[in-house]
């Protein structure tokens, strides 16, 4: 079956319940991740665990986990691998909700860290928790140095600052509303798809992909981490904070492509996003580009609604 293929309802249901698996093994592994909420310091270790096992969608980690399988890599590194993207999307969120740049109280339906905990706390533990990403990366057993240190480098560029570091440093300053789409989708793949581009291009690693394999799943990548974003932007301008379960409206006076081209041009750019994406998985060629059509359709329901 291709990608583009229809599916039957019991093979869909096949990648559901794929999905729902690995997705509670990347729960698991997250919960021992990080140390316990009882260890010193425990106000620390707590906050840790309040950003990193609140519920979140978990996007990044199935990517990566399911590119790893179906370019042939079936390790439990893949799951760590994984993990170690959530843990620094985790840090960039608490970074993001501070006072001084979205300034936001609520995240995954919960008070944002700086919230629940302080400001001084809330920065300390997106710290602890970069820094310990990059040490999970350096022990992942069964993994050959060379492709540990591959890994290294790839987070450092993705987190860094020509990677999302970058991103959010524009974003924060973007209030031209002049901005030209170029310039937006700039910014996005910077703040957002750096992330992804790291998931994917580490499941690739781990795999030990290909050039070719390696040049079409960047391509997916690229055009996930901008459909992504334009969809958030989307709920940020339409949803409640409790139906998006995080504070919204932030970015409102900030350039967007919804505020640049209106609702209907941006939604036909976010399905035009979707679509090269997709097209890109298929040439990818993975085993089970079923199954990774199955994680975006439930990543990008909203859009049916
Ligand atoms: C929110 O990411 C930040 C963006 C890059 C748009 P998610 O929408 O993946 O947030 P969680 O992890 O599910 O909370
Ligand atoms: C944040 O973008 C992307 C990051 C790198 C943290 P947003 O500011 O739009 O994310 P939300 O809407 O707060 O989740
Ligand atoms: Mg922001
Ligand atoms: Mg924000
Ligand atoms: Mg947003």
């Amino acid at each position: 079956m291709t990608a583009n293929t229809p599916q039957s309802l019991s093979e869909n249901i096949n990648d559901f319940a794929a999905i729902k698996a690995v997705g509670g093994q990347i729960e698991s592994r997250l919960a021992t991740i990080v140390p316990t909420a009882q260890t010193w310091p425990a106000r620390l270790h707590e906050a840790q665990r309040h950003a990193l096992l609140s519920p979140g969608k978990r996007f990044r980690p199935l990517l990566c986990v399911f590119v790893a399988k179906g370019a042939g890599f079936d390790g439990a590194a893949a799951i760590d691998v994984g993990c170690v993207a959530e843990m620094v999307h985790a840090a960039s969120l608490i970074l993001d909700d501070l006072p001084c740049m979205d300034d936001a109280d609520l995240r995954r339906n919960q008070p944002t860290t700086h919230i629940a905990f302080d400001e001084s706390t809330a920065i300390l533990t997106a710290t602890a928790l970069l820094n310990r990403a990059f040490g999970v990366l350096s022990r992942l057993t069964h993994v050959d140095a060379e492709k540990r240190i591959e890994l290294v480098d790839l987070l450092s560029y993705a987190v860094g600052s020509k990677g999302l570091i970058a991103g959010q440093m524009a974003d924060l300053a973007n209030t031209d509303a002049e901005a030209s789409i170029a310039e937006i989708e700039r910014l996005n793949t910077l703040k957002t798809g750096a992330l992804f581009d790291f998931s994917v291009e580490a499941a690739a690693v781990l795999a030990g992909s290909g050039a070719t394999q390696r040049s079409a799943l960047k391509d997916f990548s690229y055009h996930l981490g901008l459909a992504f974003q334009l969809m958030d932007d989307v709920k940020d301008t339409i949803m409640s904070n409790s139906e998006a379960e995080k504070t919204v409206g932030r970015d409102i006076g900030k350039a967007t492509i919804l505020a640049l081209t209106g609702s209907k041009a941006a939604l036909e750019r976010l399905s035009g996003y979707i679509d090269s994406a997709k097209d890109a998985l298929m040439r990818a060629n993975l085993s089970n580009g079923d199954t990774l059509n199955a994680v975006l359709d439930v990543q990008f329901a909203f859009l049916n609604t």
